[in-house]
């Protein structure tokens, strides 16, 4: 499924965040980030949900923006955006960047990808509540939106990514937690360009070793190989958990210089 939209780049519409839930946090989410949960009342009746049940928190307008960036102050789009800025910034008289937006959600991500002025956004997540979001509470920020499973790749949406010939690639909080596989990212990398920048952030536990995903072997692999070269990073504090802990992330911007081989394992 795919959504285009020829209107050009606008600042968030305000819908998002208009609504206010009353939430529950506090709860101990143990060790396992994926599994923490809270409650939210809806329609008058307290429901317990997972942080990572995004197509229910999609559905309603605000949540997400209640939850991640007001209660536990997310702060991952602007710290990746801030490094993709200070790379661009070395790079004088750069293109106006054809954007990729991976696990795009609803857009928070592309509202600050806009104030680096490129040429257009395109938006690609798995759910459609996630891009039925994007359009309803942020109109205008991506110029198309692809649903689909980047895993698949006889999906039709496919030929259009090819033809969107993208300089740069984002992932924002969309890596581990059984969220995007390594598989899908390196589809995704290899629709960029050579010489484009790739931005996306880890958690920083990952990169110790604390990852059963693949995807800290899989970068670090990308960089020893000189697949990816890094052109910048920056540690920082994620959000908090929902038990008010923080957590810590490491922004990576790099450059591509060649596609992921075919023969890589990527299990
Ligand atoms: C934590 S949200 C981040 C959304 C957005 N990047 C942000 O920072 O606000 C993770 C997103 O990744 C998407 N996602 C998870 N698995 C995916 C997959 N296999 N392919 C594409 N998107 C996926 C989810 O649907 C969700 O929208």
């Amino acid at each position: 499924m795919v959504r285009t939209d020829t209107r050009p780049l606008v600042e968030a519409n305000g819908s998002a965040g208009a609504a206010r839930y009353e939430l529950r946090l506090g709860g101990d989410s143990g060790d396992d980030q994926h599994e923490e949960t809270f409650e939210v009342e809806l329609d008058g009746e307290w429901r317990e949900l997972r942080s990572h049940d995004y197509d229910v928190i999609f559905s309603h307008p605000g949540l997400y923006e209640q939850l991640f960036h007001d209660e536990l102050d997310c702060r991952s789009p602007e710290a990746v955006t801030r490094v993709l800025r200070s790379v661009f910034s070395e790079r004088p008289g750069h293109a106006a960047p054809r954007i990729l937006d991976v696990g795009a959600g609803n857009g928070m991500v592309a509202e600050q990808l806009a104030t680096l002025e490129p040429e257009y956004i395109v938006g690609l997540d798995i759910l459609p509540e996630a891009a039925e979001a994007a359009w309803r509470d942020r109109p205008g920020l991506y110029s198309a939106y692809h649903v689909m499973d980047l895993t698949d790749m006889t999906d039709p949406s496919w030929h259009a990514l090819e033809d969107d010939h993208f300089d740069c690639m984002t992932t924002v909080a969309a890596l581990g937690f059984a969220d995007i596989p390594p598989s899908a990212f390196v589809n995704a990398f290899n629709l960029v360009a050579d010489g484009g920048l790739i931005a996306f952030n880890l958690k920083d536990a990952f990169l110790d070793g604390e990852d059963d995903t693949g995807f800290a072997r899989l970068i670090r692999h990308m960089f020893d190989e000189g697949v990816l070269v890094l052109s910048g990073q920056e540690h920082y504090r994620h959000r908090l958990s929902v038990a008010g802990e923080p957590l810590h992330y490491v922004a990576f911007v790099g450059e591509k210089h060649c596609p992921v081989p075919p023969d890589w394992d990527l299990e």
